[in-house]
Parts: C-alpha cells; sequence; structure tokens
C-alpha cells in the first residue's frame, strides 16, 4: 500500500518494505535483548518479564476452528499497534495513535441490493441471532508482513443468509463509515473515501470468511476495524475491510478502493499468489512480525484446499 504512485517517484527513492521491516525487527529484537540482559544481571528470571503481555497470556479459544492454524500467535500488542487503516493515517502506528475519538458504538449496518430482507439494522440485532467463533488464521498484508490472528466472529454466510440473497446477487459489495470528525485521514485525498471493498458471493460463502467483532476474545480496537470487519484469510489483507456500514448485495463486480487508486497494482481478486509478483516487489516472501528471517508465502496463504476450487479455470495472473 503506498500513497505515492510509481510515477511519481524515482525507483531510487523506494526503501522495499521488507528492508524497513528488517530494520524496524531488528532494532525490536536488539532492544528485547538489550532489556532481558539487564532483567538477568539484575538477578530476575524471564518468566517475571513475560506476565507484561497483554490478553494473549490467559487465551484459549473457546471452541477450536476446523481451519485453524497451529503456528504461534502474534502478540496482541502488535496486532493492535501495527495497523493499515488510512482514514486514521498512513503510518502502521497512526491507527492506534488517531483513533481515540472513533465511536464504534452505537452502530448500524444498511443491507441493501438483491435480497429478501433489506433495511438498516443495529448491529446487537444484526449479531444476535449467532454464537461467536474464534478462528485462529494466518493474516498477509500486500506489503510482504504477515500475522497470525485469533479472530473473534461470525462465517459471513450465516449472516448473509438471513437476508436471502436472491439469484441476481452475485457479488457483495462493502463499505466503511465515512466520519471525516472522526477519521482524521478522510480529511486527506489519500484514497476515494468511503474505502469500499467486494466479493464473489461464493467467496463471501466460503465458511473461512468472517465477520470479525474481536480479537483475543475481546471486542475490537478501533484501530483493528470496530466495531465489525471482514477477514478473508486467503486474500491480501485490504480485502478485509474495517468498521463496515453497508453490505450491498449486487449483481456486477464493483471496483474496489485499492483497485480505484492504482489499477495495475491491485486486481478485484486479490488472493495471495508468491507465483505473482505485485509490478514493484515480490510476493515470493514474507516477514511474520515478530520474527527475523523471512518465510515463504504459501498460495492462497496455504488455504488451498478450502478455496483454489473456486479458481479453477481462472488465470490468475490477469484476475490478479
Ligand atoms: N479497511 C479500511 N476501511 N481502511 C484501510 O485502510 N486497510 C486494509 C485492511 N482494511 C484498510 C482496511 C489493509 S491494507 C490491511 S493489511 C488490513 O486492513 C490491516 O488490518 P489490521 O490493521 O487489523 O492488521
Amino acid at each position: 500500500m503506498l500513497i505515492r504512485r510509481p510515477h511519481d517517484i524515482p525507483s531510487s527513492e523506494i526503501t522495499p518494505e521488507d528492508s524497513y521491516l528488517n530494520r524496524r525487527e531488528f532494532i525490536r529484537k536488539t532492544a528485547a535483548l538489550g532489556a532481558g540482559m539487564a532483567i538477568a544481571g539484575a538477578g530476575l528470571t524471564a518468566a517475571a518479564t513475560a506476565t507484561a503481555g497483554g490478553p494473549q497470556d490467559k487465551w484459549r479459544p473457546k471452541s477450536p476452528g476446523p481451519y485453524d492454524t497451529d503456528e504461534e500467535l502474534t502478540p496482541y500488542t502488535d496486532i493492535t499497534s501495527y495497523n493499515n487503516f488510512y482514514e486514521f493515517g498512513i503510518d502502521k502506528g497512526d491507527p492506534a495513535a488517531n483513533s481515540g475519538s472513533f465511536k464504534p458504538s452505537p452502530w448500524k449496518v444498511e443491507v441493501a441490493g438483491e435480497a429478501k430482507k433489506t433495511g438498516l439494522i443495529d448491529l446487537e440485532d444484526l449479531l444476535k441471532p449467532h454464537t461467536p467463533v474464534d478462528r485462529i488464521y494466518r493474516h498477509r498484508c500486500v506489503e510482504g508482513w504477515s500475522m497470525v490472528i485469533p479472530w473473534l466472529g461470525i462465517p459471513l454466510a450465516d449472516v448473509l443468509n438471513r437476508f436471502g440473497p436472491t439469484s441476481k446477487a452475485r457479488y457483495v459489495h462493502f463499505t466503511t463509515v465515512l466520519r471525516p470528525e472522526e477519521m482524521p485521514g478522510q480529511k486527506r485525498s489519500v484514497l476515494a473515501w468511503p474505502y469500499v471493498e467486494g466479493l464473489r458471493m461464493d467467496e463471501a460463502m466460503n465458511p473461512l470468511t468472517l465477520l470479525a467483532t474481536g480479537i483475543y476474545g475481546k471486542s475490537l480496537l478501533n484501530q483493528n476495524g470496530a466495531p465489525l470487519r471482514l477477514v478473508v484469510p486467503w486474500k491480501y489483507g485490504f480485502k478485509s475491510i474495517k468498521s463496515i456500514v453497508k453490505i450491498n448485495f449486487i449483481g456486477t463486480q464493483p471496483k474496489t478502493t485499492w483497485e480505484l487508486s492504482a489499477p495495475g497494482e491491485y486486481g478485484f481478486y486479490s488472493n495471495v499468489n508468491p507465483e505473482v509478483d505485485h509490478p514493484r516487489w515480490s510476493q515470493a516472501r514474507e516477514r511474520r512480525i515478530g520474527e527475523f528471517f523471512k518465510r515463504k508465502t504459501l498460495m492462497f496463504n496455504g488455504y488451498g484446499e478450502q478455496v483454489a476450487s473456486m479458481y479453477s479455470g481462472m488465470d490468475l495472473r490477469k484476475n490478479f
């Protein structure tokens, strides 16, 4: 995700995201090492330092999900402080720093378009018939970093089915709230506001797709897309639209925010695909936040068994 377009910046000026992350991780690890050594010197044990963490220390999934990964979870502090949410600014720390005045409650969602039931619904009523589940998913950003996040949410299909989408509903279009007074980034024309995203109907109905309300069993913080966001773990993170106020069943493939912003770089499908590079960087590897060395990126972010059949016969280089 970049603000300045490629034609605005000479390539000599671009710091690849991974070198930037590399530096950040290096600084973090060495700082941690320094702190650890100081504590060891003071005669304390390493265990004494581990209690300073967040809700992850006590957290266990209530009901393990069928597609959960058993990889190490990303600490809550990283998930809530290293964010992309351009409505609050373009730097990774901006969403946590600038979202304090955002009001995620009360909240209404408009359900519209090709469905038997449509209208404005209170968030509580949207969620009430469902029991939220814990789902531990890999989260891969198009910029080359990744996390493992224990989401709390409801399978999107369960929610959508209640509205009775008709046979004309071939796509679902999502819209983020527009509140420039609470979201300072919306006062700048970095992107076309409000942020919009879309999924094909079968993608929206896939059991992996979640409407998330929390992380580590706690309600979403503003920087993570409170009170309601999408999670589509086999796609790059930008498909996972935050702070949703509208769900629209439509017949034709919609344009999405990043596609509108840079059509040569971001397509509608945006499936994680290590074989198709971003025009300006490779997608073959990724850096898991908290780790120093890069790892290989997996096709469909490792969820091929659950999703590959939806794209059989499609040229994924063209439909990137
Ligand atoms: N949704 C909105 N409304 N605005 C955004 O800027 N950023 C996207 C996505 N959803 C974004 C958004 C991107 S690029 C990513 S990687 C994920 O949110 C980041 O989610 P996280 O901050 O919870 O990791």
